[in-house]
């Protein structure tokens, strides 16, 4: 199952470190080659002689301990990965990668590591509920860090409740559903929208809406994750955009609608999760519009509607829109879904604490034409993304036996 895979594993220093052995022993002989990074306080609940033995490499306690000299081992070590694993995961570790401490050999290999990232916490059940741990755990989720939850039961410090480390099969089970999605969308294109649009009235003004693009920048990344060609249409937004993607920067609605259309052919899935203006103002000033009277009337028109033409257009294209709601969620997102022709409408009610625009999470109801097909609860936008991905993952058209093979 892990053939060809390099994972670092990160053991830290709690009482659960001894399941690390049996985590890295099942890794290897689903074929992964494993690397292991110990901290010192691992190292006084397991010996780096047991996990050398079952990972079959040297252990790394010491960032100054450069054996190979051809190379800078934690870079080197870094940059090998396929996949991080964490495991136990401790709170100070979570703490460390959160704030971007790297004062040893494993929090320095993180910082330089650009693999993905899967933790599976250990510790007190207090220490998990701190504050600051469940401060960084959103930290570090934002940031594209996967978890594996703690199970609930015997702790070692005596009290019976969540914070034991996940058995390592279930570990291994994660880190193979992991690598499995990298290829769930490959050969499939990808198109998002995300943002706000813009819509001009004079050469520095113009109408918009709190659109930051984290849902659909999260959409698009998740989609590259998955192995898909994307392509990002963005508006106007705040956040950061991935890489890794074709970037395509948009202003108004407009240009949204030329830059899809141009790409929709050749599309296998296309997710609108943009906020676009549904009217335009219909005089755009060539000079900044002066002050003169006590009110300004200005008219509007109404923009095209995206979705709805890219759904009149459909000839195979798995589309999927996004629905911003205040009130009346399912019922005026299943009429969305119906107007625009759309195969998943994803709606979120805007008015929801840590849901909808400029938050970094959220939650969705996603339907298709016979209704409701799943609810989600408050999730990272990551997470959300994924879910959603998944899901059509699922419902695009099985490939022909001849592709399959391929
Ligand atoms: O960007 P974030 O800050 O992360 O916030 C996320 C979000 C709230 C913007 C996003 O999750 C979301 O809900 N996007 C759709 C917002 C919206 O415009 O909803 P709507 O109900 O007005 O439109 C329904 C669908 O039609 C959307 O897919 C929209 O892209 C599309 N549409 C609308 C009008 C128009 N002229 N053309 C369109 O394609």
């Amino acid at each position: 199952m892990l053939h060809g895979k390099t994972i670092l594993l990160g053991v830290t220093g709690g009482i659960a470190a001894f399941k690390a052995a049996s985590l890295c022993s099942k890794l290897v002989q689903q074929g992964a080659e494993v690397h292991v990074i110990m901290t010192e306080s691992a190292a006084r609940f397991i010996t780096p002689l047991t996990m050398q033995t079952l990972s079959r490499h040297h252990v790394h306690l010491d960032t100054f301990d450069e054996k190979d000299p051809a190379v800078v081992t934690h870079i080197n070590l870094a940059d090998r990965a396929d996949l991080v694993l964490l495991a136990p995961a401790t709170a100070n570790t979570l703490a460390k990668l959160a704030h971007g401490l790297a004062d040893d050999m494993l929090s320095t290999t993180l910082l330089a590591a650009t693999a993905p990232i899967i933790a599976a916490p250990a510790m007190n059940v207090h220490m998990y509920e701190h504050p600051a741990t469940v401060a960084n755990m959103e930290l570090l989720g934002r940031r594209g860090v996967r978890f594996i939850d703690p199970g609930t039961g015997q702790l070692a410090c005596g009290y019976v409740a969540k914070g034991r480390l996940a058995e390592p099969e279930e570990i291994v089970e994660a880190v193979g559903r992991f690598f499995a999605s990298q290829t769930l969308l490959q050969g499939k294109r990808v198109v998002v929208t995300a943002g706000g649009t813009m819509e001009r009235f004079d050469p520095v003004r113009y109408l918009t809406n709190d659109s930051s693009g984290k849902m659909g920048f999260a959409i698009a990344e998740a989609a590259r994750d998955m192995g898909a060609s994307v392509t990002l249409i963005a508006a106007r937004t705040s956040a950061p955009a991935p890489g890794g993607m074709e970037l395509v920067r948009v202003e108004s609605g407009e240009q949204m609608l030329d830059e899809a259309l141009s790409r929709y052919e050749g599309a296998d899935i296309v997710v609108k999760a943009a906020a676009v203006a549904d009217y335009r103002p219909i005089v755009r000033h060539e000079t900044k519009l002066k002050k003169t009277g006590d009110t300004l009337v200005m008219e509007l028109e109404k923009t095209t509607d995206i979705l709805a033409e890219l759904g009149r257009r459909k000839k195979g294209q798995f589309l999927v829109g996004f629905a911003a709601e205040t009130d009346r969620v399912d019922e005026h997102a299943m009429g969305k879904l119906q107007r625009k022709n759309s195969d998943l409408i994803v709606a979120n009610d805007v008015t929801m604490e840590g849901a909808g625009f400029n938050v970094d999470t959220n939650s969705v109801r996603i339907f298709d034409r016979n209704g409701l097909v799943e609810a989600l609860p408050v999730l990272s936008k990551r997470e959300t993304a994924e879910r959603l991905m998944r899901l059509i993952a699922d419902r695009l058209p099985r490939r022909t036996g001849t592709e399959a093979s391929l």
